[in-house]
């Protein structure tokens, strides 16, 4: 579903995603520097495509999406929990799709604002997510989130045909109950 909560948070918010959101979507996600990073991404979407996945998500309920925005109502991106309700637990997936907004913090706010959401709100008992090891800015962004990494997943994926190795990292609730008090 499309999360109806506007979450605000020092550099930017998190807002619901709307229809008006899918064209600059498509822009940037012709942008191999940004799908490089996306393990889900194949061919870049059409207009079609995107408005389908759109839809798709508006009717999962297992899956919670905003669009992110800096403060001044600039769209940068998106970011999604997708949820297994009977464990309790979410895995979470983010994209500043705008690449000129990179590395200013924005990453690290959303991030943020969708842990307190998973566990004050969903009452989460984990998040977790898997990255490119070779994302070094996303790996330092989730670090100082307070996701700790469990493992390593060896020439996990194919990308520009070479093979990489894919880091599991995950917050549990003990821990971010501790970190946030
Ligand atoms: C990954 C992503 C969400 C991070 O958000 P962001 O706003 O760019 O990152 P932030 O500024 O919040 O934090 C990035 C941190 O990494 C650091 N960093 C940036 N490039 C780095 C590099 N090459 N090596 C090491 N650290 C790096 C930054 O300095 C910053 O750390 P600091 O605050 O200690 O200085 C965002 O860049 C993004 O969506 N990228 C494209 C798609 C993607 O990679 N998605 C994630 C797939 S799992």
């Amino acid at each position: 579903m499309i999360s109806e909560s506007i979450l605000e948070g020092e550099k930017g918010r998190l807002r619901p995603t709307e229809e008006r959101d899918l064209p600059r979507f498509v822009e940037w996600l012709a942008d191999r520097d940004v799908t490089r990073w996306l393990a889900a991404m194949g061919e870049p979407p059409t207009l079609e495509d995107e408005r389908k996945w759109y839809e798709r998500r508006r009717e999962d309920p297992e899956s919670v999406m905003w669009s992110i925005e800096t403060l001044e109502g600039r769209l940068a991106g998106n970011v999604e929990l997708r949820l297994t309700p009977r464990a309790k637990r979410a895995e979470m997936g983010i994209a500043i799709q705008d690449k000129s907004l990179w590395s200013r913090g924005l990453g690290t706010d959303a991030v943020r604002l969708v842990l307190r959401y998973a566990f004050e709100d969903l009452q989460l008992n984990r998040v977790e997510l898997t990255t490119d090891e070779e994302n070094r800015r996303a790996v330092r962004c989730y670090e100082k989130c307070g996701f700790t990494r469990e493992g390593l997943l060896r020439k996990h994926r194919l990308i520009d045909g070479k093979f990489g190795n894919t880091v599991v990292m995950a917050v549990l609730r003990e821990e971010w109950l501790g970190s946030s008090e």
